[in-house]
């Protein structure tokens, strides 16, 4: 395809792969620690270099992740390849150590019902959890990231506010985290309200080249949100091989925004991301085939159907 750029995006985007994370947390079916670490290690050999591969969360909260020592102890490290996993407080952070983690992010979130739902916590009561977190990991020498979930609205408390959200993103980075992932954990959010909340954690101090962009695609927004994001100068964005995914404690969650969608516009674009897209839609075709279902990235669909 004849790449058509256009002006003032970058020539070169991070893509944050969470499939492993963020679309095996919420699937039904079973997943064998051998196939995690099979799609981890083909995600990679995709071209992908940063894969989020598990969390270190309650495993009741969480069953589906429950074997993250399993995982992280038979899994093959790919050269300049990335694993960060979920931590959400120092119990996990010990799993993680112990596990040879060397990058991790914590979850906050910017509203207190969800913070409730999904960390048991408030948010002064999250925070408070992060804290020895993040200055322990940094201690060790870990890259830390911090995720704000719930960005653009929630479900029980509907839409929330910009100056919310940029007031837990700051006390977030003053825990000292590294970047800051920005979360529509249930997909509502626009392109201009993207643009809106990036250009307001800019005026707050936050540079932009510690923010990231995490969509998930409820309502059909997350290609149109990430063009916003790069137009502001985002160059880290996350995404789900096949668009598996979702929140377990989220309703109305569905998958992250598909790598391959991503893939496909990026390279439209002229901007590299170092994957072959091919070789991942052929990844994403062989998980669906293990969750019983086919993949909802329009890409991975319509590549299928050439075959
Ligand atoms: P809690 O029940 O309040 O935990 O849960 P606690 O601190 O009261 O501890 C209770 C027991 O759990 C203790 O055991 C702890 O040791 C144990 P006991 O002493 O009673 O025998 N425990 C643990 N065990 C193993 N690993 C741990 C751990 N922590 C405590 N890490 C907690 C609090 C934070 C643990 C719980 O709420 C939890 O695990 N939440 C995770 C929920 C989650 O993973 N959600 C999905 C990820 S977030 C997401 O998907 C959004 C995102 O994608 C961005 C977006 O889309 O917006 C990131
Ligand atoms: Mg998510």
């Amino acid at each position: 395809m004849t790449p058509f750029p256009l002006e003032g995006l970058p020539e070169r985007v991070t893509i944050y792969e969470v499939g492993p994370r963020d679309g095996l947390q919420n699937e039904k079916a079973i997943v064998s620690v051998a196939d995690k670490a099979e799609f981890i290690a083909r995600l990679a050999d995709a071209g992908l270099r940063t894969i989020e591969a598990t969390s270190f969360v309650h495993p009741k909260w969480v069953p589906q992740l429950a074997d993250a020592e399993e995982l992280l102890g038979g899994m093959t490290r790919a050269e300049g390849v990335r694993y960060p996993v979920l931590v959400p407080n120092e119990r996990g952070l010990d799993r993680a150590l112990a596990s040879g983690v060397t990058e991790i992010a914590v979850f906050g979130s910017a509203t207190e019902s969800f913070a409730r739902r999904n960390l048991n916590r408030t948010i002064d009561e999250s925070l408070a959890m992060f804290a020895p977190v993040v200055g322990r990991a940094r201690e060790a020498g870990l890259w830390v990231r911090a995720y704000v979930s719930m960005c653009f609205g929630d479900p029980w408390e509907g839409e929330v506010p910009i100056e919310q959200v940029v007031s837990v993103a700051v006390r977030l980075m003053e825990l000292g985290c590294s970047q800051l992932s920005l979360g529509d954990t249930i997909g509502v959010g626009t392109p201009g309200h993207v643009t809106a909340l990036i250009e307001a954690l800019i005026e707050a101090g936050i540079g932009v080249d510690r923010l990231a962009v995490h969509f998930h695609d409820t309502y059909g927004q997350a290609l149109a949100n990430t063009l916003a994001a790069l137009r502001c100068g985002v160059t880290v964005v996350d995404a789900s091989a096949g668009g598996i995914g979702g929140c377990p404690y989220a309703e109305s969650a569905t998958g992250n925004l598909a790598t391959e969608d991503l893939v496909w516009m990026l390279h439209g674009l002229g901007i590299e991301t170092g994957v072959d897209l091919p070789k991942l839609a052929a990844v994403s075709r062989w998980m669906a085939a293990r969750l019983g279902r086919p993949s909802p990235s329009r890409v991975v669909q319509a590549l299928s159907s050439k075959d």
